[in-house]
C-alpha cells in the first residue's frame, strides 16, 4: 500500500495567505496541516508516500524533507497546473505502479486517523473505498447518493444536493482507478474530477465501497474551517510550560508555552499555545488561540485566533476570529492625524470598529 498526498492546488479561498504560501503548511495548533496527514498515513503503516506539489513545491519540500523524520520515504510528484484531483492521480501512475493506495487531500484533517479504514480496505478488497460524512451544507462538497450500501452517483458541488453525504478527502483505490482517470474528460471547470473517475468505476462494474465516518474531520480550505480545526485540536492540548512566566502573569486551563517563549504581566486563558521564542507582554490571550514562533504581542487582547511567525501585535484593544500571516505588524499609531494606515495584500479582509 502506498499513499498519495495532494498538496498542490490554487487555494483561492484562502487568499491572500495563499498568494505567498502553501495552505497545507498553515499551522493548526502550531503544526502544519500537512503534517497531520503525513502522520495519519504513517500511523496506518504506509512507508512509500508521494506528495503531489504545484507552485509551492520549494516551500513544501523545505518543510517536509525526505520523510526521514517520520521514518517514511517521500517522493515529490510535480503537477504542472492544478488540473484536478483525478489529474493528480493520473500523473502519479509511475509512482503508484500496480499498488493499492490511499489518496489523502493535504488540507484535510481526520481526527481519528485512517488506520482502521486502511485495514478495512485491505480486508474487503473493493476497487475503491470512499469516505462519507453527513454535513449541513452538502452543496459545498462532492455529494454521494447511496442506495443501501451501493453508491449510485457522485456529483461535484451540486446546486440541489440529493443527499447530505459529502465526500471526505481520503480515498482508497486499486490500480483500476488509472483506467478511470485515463478515460474521463475534463469538467466545465477544466479539471479532471475525482467524482467523475469514481463514477466511471461504478459504470464499469467495479466495486466502490462507501464508508460513513462519524468522527470529526475538516476540509481546511476556508478561514472559518481553519479556526474551527484549531479549536478542536487545541481542546486536546496538554499543559506544559517550557518558557518563562513571570510572577505577575496568570495561566488558566490548558496552556502550552514552548521553549524560549516569555510571558510577562499577562493573562493566558487556555486552551492556548505560545510557540518558541514568542513574547507576550501586558496582554490577554484567550481560549483557542495559537501563537506560532517569534511572535510579539504587547498591550493587546487576542482570542480564538491564529498568529503566524515573526508577527507583531502592539496596543490593539482586541482581536478575535482572525488569522494573521507571517511578518505582519498590527500597531496603534500615535501619529497625527489619527487615522487607519494600512498596507494589506490583494484579497485581504480587514474589519475595524
Ligand atoms: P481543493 O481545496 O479542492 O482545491 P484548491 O487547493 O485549488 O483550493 P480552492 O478551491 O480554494 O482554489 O484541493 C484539495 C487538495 O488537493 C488541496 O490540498 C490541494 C490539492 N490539489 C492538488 O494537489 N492538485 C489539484 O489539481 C487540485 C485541484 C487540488
Amino acid at each position: 500500500m502506498k499513499a498519495l498526498i495532494l498538496s498542490g492546488g490554487r487555494g483561492t479561498r484562502l487568499r491572500p495567505i495563499t498568494h505567498t504560501s502553501a495552505k497545507q503548511l498553515l499551522p493548526v495548533a502550531n503544526k502544519p496541516i500537512l503534517f497531520y496527514g503525513i502522520e495519519a498515513v504513517k500511523e496506518a503503516g504506509i512507508k512509500e508516500v508521494g506528495i503531489v506539489v504545484g507552485e509551492t513545491k520549494p516551500e513544501i519540500k523545505k518543510a517536509v524533507g525526505t520523510g526521514k523524520k517520520w521514518g517514511i520515504n517521500i517522493t515529490y510528484i510535480e503537477q504542472e497546473k492544478p488540473l484536478g484531483l483525478a489529474h493528480a492521480v493520473k500523473i502519479s501512475q509511475d509512482f503508484i505502479r500496480d499498488d493499492n493506495f490511499v489518496m489523502y487531500l493535504g488540507d484535510n484533517l481526520i481526527k481519528d486517523g485512517i488506520t482502521s479504514l486502511v485495514k478495512e480496505f485491505e480486508k474487503t478488497k473493493p476497487n475503491a473505498q470512499i469516505l462519507l460524512a453527513r454535513v449541513p451544507h452538502p452543496e459545498q462538497f462532492g455529494v454521494v447518493e447511496l442506495k443501501g450500501k451501493k453508491v449510485l452517483r457522485l456529483v461535484e458541488k451540486p446546486k440541489r444536493p440529493k443527499s447530505d453525504l459529502a465526500l471526505v478527502g481520503v480515498y482508497m483505490f486499486d490500480k483500476n482507478i488509472f483506467k478511470a482517470v485515463n478515460n474521463i474528460k475534463p469538467s466545465w471547470r477544466n479539471e479532471l474530477e475525482i467524482t467523475d473517475a469514481i463514477q466511471y468505476l461504478i459504470a464499469h462494474n467495479f466495486t466502490v465501497r462507501p464508508h460513513i465516518i462519524t468522527g470529526w474531520w475538516k476540509d481546511t480550505g476556508k478561514l472559518e474551517d481553519i479556526l474551527e480545526a484549531n479549536r478542536i485540536l487545541l481542546d486536546d492540548l496538554k499543559t506544559h510550560v517550557k518558557g518563562k512566566v513571570d510572577k505577575e502573569s496568570e495561566l488558566f486551563g490548558k496552556v502550552r508555552i514552548d521553549k524560549g517563549a516569555e510571558i510577562r504581566k499577562s493573562v493566558i486563558r487556555g486552551p492556548v499555545i505560545i510557540g518558541e521564542n514568542s513574547r507576550i507582554v501586558n496582554s490577554y490571550i484567550g481560549p483557542f488561540t495559537s501563537v506560532y514562533f517569534k511572535v510579539t504581542i504587547e498591550n493587546s487582547e487576542i482570542e480564538h485566533s491564529i498568529i503566524l511567525e515573526n508577527s507583531k501585535i502592539s496596543d490593539i484593544r482586541r482581536i478575535e476570529d482572525s488569522l494573521v500571516g507571517q511578518n505582519v505588524e498590527i500597531l496603534k499609531s500615535k501619529a497625527k492625524p489619527s487615522a487607519y494606515r494600512i498596507m494589506v495584500g490583494d484579497s485581504s479582509r480587514v474589519e475595524v470598529t
